[in-house]
This record gives structure tokens, C-alpha cells and sequence, in this order.
């Protein structure tokens, strides 16, 4: 089709793959540790088991250490501590973790859907998880339970070259941002990712599928269709376990970001994918000018940061970016974009709108006529009452309006008058509505944990690109982009 699809791009293609696959193979001497490290580290969970007499069934290496499929330097080892399913869920985690206690250095107790304990084996990571062994085909108990049918479904099936085109499209979906199933990335799991590849046999042709994707994408399960009733963007069957989708965390952007990627890659394949060009972060003064380039206002909360694990906190971080952002359009103001920042002691909920003020006028709209409610709303607008700009009136929908000067205008004033009615998660009522404190610009520019959240809020781009340099203010309003519209050289 297009004048770069010829035979030189897939040479070019080919030469940066290969000499990408060298870079990203683990050397030999680092399997031979890891392989060392592994089996010692069931050898030492089981004897320790044994003589503590705690009723593990199996322990077990799983994940991208165990397949040689980890990126270099991701080489954290998920050890699965195995039990029968008849132990009662308290007992699961108290022996669970008290056996990785016994086996790990420096061991520290984590969270994610379950308690783990994170520590040191033979100068390895580990991730020490509990869970259940059940029979391939049984309910699982646990999230990680179907983790060993994971391994033994991919270890059957992978061969050196598809463990090398894995470690590609690993380092490919972690160069354009999109690698990983938590909910602060919204993007594709390392499982998923080893599947895809697997399904499509390699890299590139994985690559040439993804290009010509659409969104919702559901991808045929070997067996007969199970029904998700998730709106998802990706389906996938697990195929240890065809009700569950493997895909179920990628977001509609993660997707799309892939397709995009895939689809500019095979056009012309170039390192900068893989490994995106570096940004410099932003001075203060930097954000100043981006401020008066931008010409809006940007304003913010600050709350205490709740003791909630990530990826339950990200996701109540976007909804509260949301509540703000809705309310604010409510009170009229146009708002051009949200984001958030999580730091150690506070996180951060900025916004930024067209304007710093928002319209004199206030709009209040009233009661539709027939009801009680509408005489009440005459009584208090009668004009002895609080200043009227005009009204009441009756709208075209038959309700009664009335128009009132707006005494609050300025955007953190604004926001410090909606703060109480936000409507935010749960587990962020008490940190936002009862600390959270406005900010205004000054307040913005010389925070930390904001700077992090601007970054989010003016640094979109795709990563794979150059940064477009800060033009002129004041010309690109002419032409709208549409999809027509070919792109300027
Ligand atoms: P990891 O998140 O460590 O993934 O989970 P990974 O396959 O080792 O890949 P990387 O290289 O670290 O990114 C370990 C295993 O736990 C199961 C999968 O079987 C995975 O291989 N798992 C993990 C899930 O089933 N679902 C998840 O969301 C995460
Ligand atoms: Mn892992």
C-alpha cells in the first residue's frame, strides 16, 4: 500500500528485532543463577514446610522467571505457596506467610487482592504468594490459583524463539507505556502478553494483527465462545480458564495506543519504540510559560494520601478527577483536562479550565410549574430576597429559572464552594472532603507530587515520537485536524 511497506523497511525491521532480541537475552550465566535460585527456593519452602509442620502441597516458581521471559533486570521470582482447598481462607494466609517469613530474606508483608510477602532469595527479588491448589478445571479460590495452569500452559508450548519474541513485544509495550494490568496503567499483563504472541506466532506477525484491529477487539477462543458480559475493550479467554477474560484490565487507550503503535511501527520500525526518547522534566519556569502559552487556568486539591493499595487507589483518584471536573462544567466553566498524582504523604487532583473566572451569571434553575416547590420558588426569588440579574421566568421546558450574579468566580474559589457536595469513592470521603485542601497556581508550581500530576496533564504525547517543540502562540486554531487532513511536512 503505502511507499515504506516495501522490502527495505522489513529488512530494517529485521536487523533492529534481531539486534534487540541479543540486548534482551538474559546471559547465560544469569539463567544458571536463576535456575539455581528457583529450584533451591522449593527445596527450601518444602523442607521448611516439613519441618514446621505446615500442610504445603506444592511449591512452585511461576511467571516470566520460570519461562526466561522477563525483561532484563525484571527478573523478580513469583514463588507460589500452594494449599489444599479444604484450609479455611484466615488459616491459608497465617501459614502462607508464616512459611515465606522462614524462607525469604528481609521479607515485608505487601498487598494486593491477598496479602504476599515480598523479600530476598540468593540476591533475587521474590514475591511470596499463598494460595490454593485446585484441580485445572475447578473454581479457583484465589486470583492465583489458575497461576500454576499458567505455567504449565506456557511452558508446553514456548520454544527459545517465541521466548525471545516475547521479551520483544515486552519491551516494545513497555517503550510506548502500555505494559502492565494495574490499574494505574490500565495496560496488558505479562501473561496476556506471552499469549499473544504465542497465538500469533511471533512479534511481527502479532504486530500486523494488531494494526488492523478495532475497538471493542475480541479475539476467537479455541473453544466454544463463553459469554463475558464485561464491556471490555479486549477479550481474550483465559485458556486455563475460559470464563475469565485475560484482557479484562486493558483500557479503551491502552488498546488503542498498541493498534496506533503497531500500525506506525511496521510503516517504519525504529528503536525509539522500544526504547522511547528521553523527556527532560519540566523547570518551574517551564510551567510558567506553558501556563501563558496555554492561556487557561489550573487549579487544584490536595488531600492526605489514604493508606489504600494502588490499584484500588487509582481508580477512585480518576473517578474524583471526574466529580470535579463534572461539577465545575455544571457551574460553567469549560474544562480542558484532569489529572492526578499520588505521593508519599498527599496526592494530588488538578484541573484546568478555559478561563480563570467563570461567567458573572449564575443560572438557577427552579421547580417545573404544578408543584408546591414552584411557589416556594417565587416566595424566595420576590425580589426582597437576594439580587436578581433577570427573572423569574418560565424556560421553553416549562420550569422556572431565575439569573443571579455570581459572587464566587474565581476558579479556587469555585472549587472550595463544591468540595463538600464532590461526589467521590468511598475511600476517599474522609481524606477529600474533610483535609483536602484548594490550590491555586503558586500553590501548584511548587509542589512535588502536583508537578507529577501537570506532567499527566500536559505531557501527553505518544511516547514513540519526538517532542514537538513549543511553537508561536496563536496560529493552529485555523486548520481543524480532521481525518482527511494529511500531516505536514
Ligand atoms: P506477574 O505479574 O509477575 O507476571 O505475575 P509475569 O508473567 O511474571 O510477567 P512479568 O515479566 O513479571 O511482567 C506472575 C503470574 O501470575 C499470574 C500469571 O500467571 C503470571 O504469569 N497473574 C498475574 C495472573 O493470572 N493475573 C494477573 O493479573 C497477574
Ligand atoms: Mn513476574
Amino acid at each position: 500500500m503505502s511507499d515504506s511497506d516495501g522490502p527495505g523497511t522489513l529488512a530494517s525491521a529485521d536487523r533492529l528485532e534481531a539486534q534487540l532480541a541479543r540486548e534482551l537475552t538474559p546471559t547465560t550465566e544469569l539463567r544458571t543463577r536463576l535456575k539455581e535460585a528457583r529450584e533451591a527456593l522449593v527445596a527450601l519452602a518444602t523442607r521448611k514446610a516439613q519441618e514446621g509442620g505446615i500442610p504445603l502441597r506444592t511449591a512452585m516458581v511461576c511467571g516470566s522467571v520460570a519461562r526466561e521471559t522477563y525483561l532484563p533486570g525484571n527478573h523478580d521470582m513469583d514463588l507460589f505457596l500452594l494449599f489444599d482447598p479444604a484450609l479455611p481462607a484466615p488459616e491459608l494466609e497465617r501459614q502462607g506467610l508464616a512459611l515465606a517469613f522462614r524462607i525469604l530474606d528481609s521479607p515485608e508483608k505487601r498487598y494486593a487482592q491477598h496479602p504476599y510477602l515480598r523479600g530476598r532469595f540468593q540476591g533475587f527479588a521474590v514475591d511470596a504468594v499463598p494460595g490454593y491448589r485446585v484441580e485445572r478445571g475447578d473454581r479457583p479460590l484465589t486470583a492465583v490459583d489458575r497461576t500454576p495452569f499458567h505455567q504449565e500452559y506456557l511452558a508446553a508450548r514456548l520454544d527459545e524463539r517465541l521466548r525471545s519474541e516475547i521479551r520483544l513485544l515486552k519491551r516494545f509495550l513497555r517503550g510506548i507505556g502500555v505494559y502492565g494490568a494495574e490499574t494505574r496503567t490500565e495496560g496488558f499483563s505479562g501473561y496476556l502478553q506471552e499469549l499473544l504472541v504465542l497465538r500469533h506466532g511471533g512479534f511481527r506477525p502479532l504486530l500486523q494483527e494488531a494494526s488492523r484491529w478495532r475497538i471493542p477487539q475480541r479475539l476467537a477462543p479455541e473453544g466454544p465462545e463463553p459469554s463475558f458480559q464485561e464491556d471490555a475493550a479486549l477479550v481474550l479467554a483465559d485458556p486455563v480458564d475460559p470464563h475469565r477474560n485475560v484482557s479484562s484490565a486493558v483500557s479503551r487507550r491502552s488498546l488503542a495506543t498498541f493498534i496506533l503503535a503497531s500500525a506506525e511501527y511496521l510503516r517504519a520500525p525504529a528503536r525509539e519504540f522500544f526504547y522511547p526518547p528521553s523527556r527532560p522534566p519540566p523547570t518551574p519556569e517551564d510551567r510558567e510559560r506553558e501556563l501563558s502559552r496555554r492561556g487557561s487556568a489550573v487549579a487544584g486539591l490536595s488531600f492526605p494520601t489514604p493508606e489504600l493499595v494502588d490499584d484500588i487507589l487509582y481508580p477512585q483518584l480518576r473517578k474524583a478527577q471526574r466529580a470535579l471536573a463534572a461539577s465545575l462544567q455544571r457551574v460553567g466553566f469549560g474544562v480542558l483536562g484532569t489529572a492526578s498524582a499520588k505521593g508519599d504523604d498527599h496526592c494530588i487532583i488538578l484541573v484546568e479550565t478555559t478561563t480563570v473566572q467563570v461567567s458573572p451569571v449564575h443560572v438557577q434553575e427552579g421547580p417545573p410549574v404544578g408543584l408546591e416547590h414552584a411557589h416556594r420558588f417565587l416566595e424566595k426569588w420576590s425580589g426582597t430576597g437576594p439580587p436578581i440579574l433577570q427573572g423569574p421566568y418560565i424556560t421553553p421546558e416549562g420550569r422556572l429559572q431565575v439569573e443571579v450574579p455570581r459572587t464566587l468566580r474565581d476558579l479556587p474559589d469555585v472549587i472550595r464552594s463544591e468540595l463538600p457536595q464532590l461526589s467521590v469513592g468511598r475511600d476517599l470521603r474522609d481524606p477529600v472532603l474533610r483535609h483536602g485542601k484548594v490550590l491555586d497556581w503558586e500553590a501548584i508550581r511548587t509542589d512535588a507530587v502536583a508537578s507529577v500530576a501537570l506532567q499527566e496533564l500536559w505531557g501527553k504525547s505518544l511516547p514513540w515520537r519526538p517532542l514537538s517543540p513549543p511553537g508561536p502562540p496563536g496560529n493552529s486554531d485555523v486548520e481543524e485536524d480532521g481525518p482527511e487532513t494529511q500531516p505536514q511536512e
